[in-house]
């Protein structure tokens, strides 16, 4: 699928991600579960959005910006890893957050302090009013500027997991499911795009930390995604599956989320977060124990980082 080579990419991350069998946990699981270590990806404390901004900085620069603008609650590690991305660039981020989990000096709000980023915070969760926010701030500066999504989730933001799943299908092992957190939806849409395009026969599995309609949003994304690439491929409900995850609410710790942020670190010495890793492990491991997986199956956990988050959202 050479079309998406034809989009711009800034370097920002160092790829591939290595992918590492996880013996201890596919003893106790029954199957083989595999990591792709996208907590690796080598800005800031790594994690998913890397893959995304090295398309949505390079539009960004191809239209002379700059400053960036994005969103997010207080504690997002998408616009931590947007101020990084920023930083390294050259350019100035100012984050335009949700009032919205742990505001203090704590997490990614103590490394966007270290960075000198711009953050203001706003009482509302409308997306509109935070985006007339981001123009009413961007007429002022007198100079361009852009803005990415929440979560860099929109077609060109995927193609960073459309690029992913690439990346997979030349790391040597054939995965009969790949399992991810979904929380504004690009990383779920790109692998499962990129999973029709590059990996036939892999099951993928989004594990929704958000209460939003993912059953639309998931497929939107990746018809926007397909057309961009220029994709003759029909996308749709039936390329992913869908498993609530999300418990007392997003941004809050759950028991089963919790237990599998202590079971990673306990038996494999890797850490998850509790608002979407950990939570999202915790779907893997309930459908290993539902039986969902073979034993000679291959499952991959994409660890999608959230390093950040761990140190401000306590365990519940
Ligand atoms: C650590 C982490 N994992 C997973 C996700 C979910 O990815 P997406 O927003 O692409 O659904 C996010 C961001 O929302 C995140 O910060």
């Amino acid at each position: 699928m050479n079309t998406l080579d034809r989009f711009d990419k800034v370097s920002l991350g160092i790829f591939p991600t290595p992918i590492r069998r996880l013996d201890n946990l596919s003893a106790l699981l029954r199957t083989n579960v595999y990591v792709k270590r996208d907590d690796l990806t080598g800005l800031g404390l790594g994690g998913n959005k890397v893959r995304k901004l090295e398309y949505l900085m390079a539009d960004a620069r191809r239209q002379g910006a700059e400053v960036v603008f994005t969103t997010g609650g207080a504690q997002s590690n998408h616009a931590m890893l947007t101020a990084a991305a920023a930083a390294r660039l050259g350019m100035k981020a100012i984050l335009v957050l949700k009032k919205r989990g742990v505001t203090a000096c704590v997490g990614n709000q103590l490394l966007e302090r270290l960075m000198g980023t711009q953050v203001v915070f706003v009482d509302t969760d409308d997306y509109a009013d935070i985006y007339a926010e981001m123009d009413r701030i961007g007429a002022g500066l007198g100079v361009p500027y852009y803005k990415i999504p929440c979560g860099g989730s929109n077609a060109l933001g995927c193609l960073g997991y459309v690029a992913c799943a690439r990346e997979i299908a030349g790391q040597g092992v054939r995965f009969d499911h790949i399992v991810c957190a979904e929380g504004s939806g690009g990383t779920l849409a790109g692998l499962a795009l990129g999973a029709k395009l590059f990996l036939p026969g892999a099951r993928i599995h989004g594990m929704m930390v958000d209460t939003d309609p993912f059953d639309e949003i998931t497929p939107r994304l990746m018809r926007e995604a397909a057309a961009l690439l220029e994709a003759d491929v029909t996308v749709g409900g039936a390329d992913f599956r869908l498993r609530d995850m999300c418990g007392p609410g997003y941004a809050i710790p759950s028991e089963a989320g919790n237990a599998a942020v202590s079971l990673m670190a306990a038996r494999e010495g890797l850490f998850l977060d509790p608002v979407y890793t950990g939570k999202a492990f915790a779907g893997l491991v309930a459908m290993a124990e539902e039986g969902a997986f073979a034993p000679s199956d291959n499952v991959l956990f994409i660890h999608t980082g959230g390093a950040g988050g761990l140190f401000a959202v306590a365990q519940a």
